[in-house]
């Protein structure tokens, strides 16, 4: 027995791993294992000699399985062990260098515009960029025959064969949101909608895709006033710089009177700066909203009135942070986002600052 002890004790504790272990067991406290095997001639024996043997070998059994049980623990710490050692990492470290994603100007101005008119009390609107014939045009008073639908320059999608229904388009401004928020919210109405609007049209100041900002209000006594304090407000925050207007009576279908509108700036050695001076730059078209546009919106021309103007975000964007050409905003440039691009945790807010 004491052979026994000796043989096991030692193999244990010169086991490698698990599997050896498991293989120790077996051979001595296993069903066949040669202390079970010990066990089974306590039969034989004579009561005397089974009383000694009995808890000798009992002793033993419990012996050997303590042992296993130590060593199974002892294995694991020193797996443990081997680990820690090699996955240890110094988090003191300096970082490694990674690329910076920037944000596009034209995300970054639109944060900026939306901050000021948020500012103003202006809620975000959104609608569909395919958009049916009848928000692009008819409810906005541009009838089929209309000039302005070729002068648009419209992207139309295809109908199936033989399916009459006007074709839908691709919108070719922002303002079928006007329609669409009146029909939602009813009056009053205080909203702006970003977003992107499409024209058949490329040169170094237009592409095919832009972004405009609708912005829409109405209420029982909203005026032509009120425009001009909301627009004068808006581009001296914008441009940081008090701004004048300059109202120039135009057309549209869906206002009446309309006004295209023009911000104060110089020209000196080619680059434009706004806010000061004494030349115009025009930068957007607006008016009072047209009664038939209430009224295809679902509003009593009657009752109410307001007005209306849409922006063009990517020409703001040009004259605020001196981009020259509009169709490098597009073209996925790596080396132009890194240069016109912004921190990406730098967001616009008003008592922040606006630019970075
Ligand atoms: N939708 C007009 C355009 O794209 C701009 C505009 C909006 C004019 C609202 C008046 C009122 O040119």
């Amino acid at each position: 027995m004491d052979d026994l002890r000796i043989k096991y004790i030692d193999a244990i504790a010169a086991a490698a791993d698990e599997a050896a272990l498991e293989e120790l067991r077996l051979q001595a406290v296993g069903k066949k294992g040669e202390v079970s095997l010990k066990m089974r001639e306590l039969g034989k024996m004579t009561p005397e000699e089974r009383q000694v043997a009995g808890p000798a070998l009992n002793a033993l059994k419990n012996e050997i399985n303590s042992a296993l049980a130590a060593k199974k623990v002892a294995l694991a710490d020193a797996a443990l062990d081997a680990r820690l050692a090699t996955e240890w990492l110094d988090v003191t470290l300096p970082a490694r260098n990674r690329r910076v994603g920037t944000i596009h100007p034209i995300s970054q101005v639109t944060e900026e515009v939306t901050a000021i008119f948020a500012d103003m009390g202006f809620a975000v609107a959104e609608g569909p960029q395919i958009e049916t014939d009848w928000y692009n045009f008819d409810a906005l008073n541009i009838p089929g025959h209309h000039p302005a639908r070729a002068e648009m320059d419209t992207f139309y999608t295809h109908r199936a064969e033989g399916d009459e229904r006007p074709p839908h388009v691709l919108r070719t401004h922002t303002s079928p949101v006007q329609i669409r928020s009146m029909e939602k919210t009813g009056a009053p109405i205080r909203i702006i909608c970003p977003g992107r609007v499409y024209r058949a049209d490329y040169d170094q100041t237009h592409t095919p895709m832009f972004h405009q900002v609708e912005g829409l209000a109405i209420g029982k006594d909203i005026s032509m006033a009120n425009l001009k304090w909301v627009l004068e407000e808006f581009f001296s925050a914008f441009f940081g710089t008090e701004v004048k207007t300059r109202f120039r009576a135009s057309h549209f279908p869906f206002t009446e009177p309309s006004a295209e509108v023009d911000i104060q700036c110089s020209w000196e050695g080619g680059t434009v700066k706004v806010g000061e001076g004494d030349d115009w730059l025009e930068v957007l078209g607006s008016g009072m909203v047209h009664p038939k546009v209430l009224e295809a919106g679902g509003i009593d021309p009657n009752e109410y009135q307001g007005f209306a103007f849409g922006i063009g975000i990517d020409r703001l964007a040009m004259l605020k942070y001196g981009i020259p050409d509009l169709r490098a905003f597009f073209d996925s440039d790596l080396r132009w986002l890194r240069h016109y691009g912004f921190a990406s945790l730098d967001q616009p807010t008003l008592h922040g600052g606006l630019t970075r």
